[in-house]
């Protein structure tokens, strides 16, 4: 879909009409290098009218199975008028997911797709997943704790445009009861990663890690409540990234663009 703004811009001097073409997908890509469209070349009621009408915000669903912190955390971010994503819809699979009440409360449109109407068919499930994220004209998915297997199928759609985030520093730990296993294997270092959805369970180009130190006082709860705490800082980044389109996967790894290194080591435990 494309659509054409048209607007008024001025300086000291003379008026210009600039024709600005944003494309809802891929990313907005102004023609003219130059254009700012926050400030609209200082035109501040055409920018006005920009940010309000033609910003082409990626359109996001988060597809949920409970609480929905991480998807606070993303809602929470999308609030931002700089924010490059807006969160439309939160999907779950359970009718009684904590989440959906939390979603609502925020004004976001939400969906239930029940898994155990389904009895097992997976196409047909997927098939209404994909049915609702076409209703509302979704451009990319966030999986939060959604507890359902997805086809390759089904990921193959989304392929580049659906991100996941695991509570554990990936390749390390893949499954379920990351924080339990951590402990049991006697870690020093753990942490959450977001990356791509591929067809392979927790795996996929990883966009953005966080480590977080293992204490000897830790159980399953507290590691997981400071892995969490992380969980909330990479996502809402990692998706800003690639709805801004500067994610690009090379050798079937993520390279961010005009993204800088974080350095810095971390020593866990403490060296002195
Ligand atoms: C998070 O730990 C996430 O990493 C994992 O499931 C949990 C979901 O928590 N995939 P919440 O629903 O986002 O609070």
């Amino acid at each position: 879909m494309h659509y054409v703004v048209a607007y008024l811009g001025t300086n000291a001097t003379c008026i210009h009409l600039r024709i600005v073409a944003a494309r809802k997908n891929p990313t907005y890509d102004p023609p003219n290098a130059s254009f700012d469209p926050d400030t609209a070349g200082g035109f501040r009621p055409a920018a006005a009218l920009f940010r309000g009408i033609a910003v082409s915000r990626k359109r996001v669903a988060i597809l949920i199975s409970g609480r929905g912190s991480n998807m606070e955390a993303l809602i929470a971010a999308a609030a931002e008028e700089s924010y490059p994503a807006q969160i439309a819809l939160v999907i779950s699979n359970r009718p009684d997911a904590p989440g959906l009440r939390r979603a609502a409360a925020a004004a976001i449109a939400t969906e239930i797709v029940d898994h155990t109407l389904y009895r097992d068919d997976r196409e047909k499930f997927e098939g209404a997943l994909q049915e609702k994220l076409d209703a509302h004209r979704i451009d990319l998915v966030c999986l939060a704790g959604f507890m359902r297997l997805l086809s390759p199928n089904f990921v193959g759609k989304w392929q580049g445009r659906m991100l996941n985030i695991h509570p554990a520093l990936l390749p390390a730990f893949k499954g379920l009861d990351t924080h339990a296993r951590a402990l049991e294997a006697g870690v020093k270092i753990h942490g959450a990663t977001v990356h791509m959805v591929v067809p392979e369970v927790d795996s996929g180009p990883i966009l953005a890690q966080a480590a977080v130190p293992v204490r000897e006082s830790d159980t399953t709860e507290t590691l997981a409540a400071r892995v969490l705490d992380a969980e909330h800082r990479i996502y809402p980044a990692a998706l800003k990234w690639l709805a801004e389109g500067r994610v690009r996967i090379v050798d079937g790894r993520c390279r961010i663009e005009g993204q800088v290194d974080a350095d810095g080591l971390l020593f866990v435990p403490k060296i002195s």
